[in-house]
Parts: structure tokens; sequence; C-alpha cells
């Protein structure tokens, strides 16, 4: 089933929360000359054109990227994420939006390497067409969920993992905990990034349980909401975090709350940071 389309929703709070946090987690990784490796096992199609009709349908960046653009100042934790943002729309207003893939092969050295894996086809070629000539980068046509354990351990032995699947169906939360056990148990030191949209709590507290059962270790849980809990729709998103980064932690408790006090519709918006797994 591939009916979802990422461009409906392009630049969105979930957006917002999972690229500022990944582009967080690649600098982290940068602070090392030693090479590393990102994989993204569902990238999408790597930019979005938001004058589009997709886009358009329900303007959902508005109360995402949308809302970062227009503050005066923003807190230091947001300012490469959102220069990023700025940088691909340097000639005027707010036309186009990076997926994960842009984002981080921004970010990457010429020693470092992607692993981009998106299944649908129109997807797949707007992707593939963004890295033709990047050598760093490389694209397949596969399900990232069982490519992923094969490119571990990596040479490079460092690497980031996203994994941000549609969760068109219901299965995408206990396949995502599987294919994240499955890739830790080959390369445990790598740092995961698991996304998660809030729509029945009862399917984040199971994916929870499944995780503390899972073995890993090192587990934080960040997320971040935009109206009250029951208000219908995706009220929340949330990122799974394996081996965070030190500097993660205190960086991200002042990013959320700007972010839930910014994104937040009619002052309802806010955030929750726990250690879901100790170390
Ligand atoms: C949430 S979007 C990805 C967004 C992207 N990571 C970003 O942050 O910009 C999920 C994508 O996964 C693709 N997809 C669905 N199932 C897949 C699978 N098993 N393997 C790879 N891609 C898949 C969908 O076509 C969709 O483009």
């Amino acid at each position: 089933m591939l009916s979802y389309r990422h461009a409906f929703h392009a630049g969105n709070h979930a957006d917002v929360l999972k690229h500022a946090v990944l582009v967080q987690a690649l600098d982290y990784l940068k602070r090392k000359d030693k090479p590393f490796l990102f994989i993204d096992t569902h990238a999408g199609a790597g930019i979005y054109d938001l004058t589009g009709p997709w886009p358009q349908k329900n303007r959902e960046y508005d109360g995402g990227i949308g809302r970062l653009l227009e503050c005066p100042r923003l807190p230091g934790e947001l300012e490469d994420y959102v220069s990023l943002i700025r940088s691909l729309n340097r000639h005027g207003p707010l036309q186009r939006y990076p997926g994960s893939p842009w984002l981080a092969a921004e970010r990457l050295r010429a020693q470092d390497r992607a692993r981009l894996f998106e299944l649908h086809p129109a997807e797949f070629e707007a992707l593939r067409a963004i890295f033709l000539r990047d050598k760093r980068v490389k694209v397949a046509q596969e399900d990232g969920f069982q490519a992923l354990p094969s490119l571990l351990p990596p040479a490079q032995r460092r690497a980031l993992v996203l994994i941000d699947p549609p969760y068109e169906v219901k299965q995408d939360y206990t396949t995502a905990v599987t294919a994240l056990q499955a890739a830790w148990r080959r390369f445990p030191a790598a740092v995961y990034l698991l996304w998660y949209p809030v729509v029945r709590r009862a399917a984040i507290d199971r994916l929870e349980r499944d995780l503390k059962d899972s073995g890993m270790r090192d587990v934080l849980q960040i997320e971040l909401s935009v109206t009250p809990e029951n208000a219908g729709g995706m009220q929340a998103s949330g990122l799974i975090v394996v081996n965070p980064p030190w500097t993660l932690k205190p960086q991200l408790q002042g990013l959320l709350q700007f972010l839930a006090d910014t994104l937040g519709q009619e002052g309802q918006g806010s955030y929750r940071i726990a250690t879901l797994i100790a170390e």
C-alpha cells in the first residue's frame, strides 16, 4: 500500500520537530573528523513544492515552518535548521520545503555517505533526480525496513539512522520496532531516530512497551503536542532516540519549550522529554 504522499504534510509541526532534531544529531556526529553513514529508510521525495495542490490542500506548513520563519528571534538550537530552509528559498518567500535526505546531504561532509530508501515510484524518481550528481549519496527503490540490517555494521563504524515510515497501516508501529531492534542488534553503537505520529495514544503505549521489551538500552523519548490530546487527527508527534548524543538532551529542552510555545494552537502546545530506557 503506497497511498501516502508526504507533500500534504511537508513543513508541518511534525516535520519541524523531526528535522530540527535530525540537524542537531548530524552536527553532533560532525564533531569528529571520522566519516559516518546516514541511512534514511523512508526518504520521501527530497524536496517539496509548497505551491503545488497537495501542500496547498490544508497548508499544514503554515502551522509549522511558516510560523518559525515569522519569528523575529529563534533559539540557537533552531538556527541551523531554519537557515537551511531559508537557503532553499533564498530568492523569496517560503515556496519549497526540504525533506530529510536534502537536509542531511546539506550537512554531510566529503568523507560522509548516505543511503536512502524510497518505495513509491514517483517519490523515488524525484529523489533520484536530486542526487544524480552527488557521489556521496546512494538512492534505492527498496523496502527500507528490509534493507536496513544489511547495511550494518557500516564500514565507517559510525552511523545515524532515520526510520520515518508513513504509518498508513497499523502494522508500521510494530514493524518499525522490529526493524529498529534488528538494526540495533547488528550495530548497537549507531544513533537511531524513530519518528511516530500520535493519533491514538494506545498505539504509542504499545510502541513504548515493545521498545522496553526489545533489549535496547539508552533510549530517549520526546514528544511535541500542538493541540489538546482529544482534539482528533495528529495532535502530536514524537521521536525515539537510541544512543542520544550527550549534547542533545539539554538542547532539546530549550528547543521543545520554544516549539510548544510557538507552534501550539491557542496556547495549547506542550512537550515531554523522558528517558524511556536507561543506559
Ligand atoms: C513520512 S514519509 C518520509 C519523509 C522523509 N523521511 C522526510 O522527513 O522528509 C514516508 C515515505 O516512505 C515511503 N515508504 C513507504 N513504505 C516504505 C518502505 N517499506 N520502504 C521505503 N519507503 C517506504 C512512502 O512512499 C513515503 O514517501
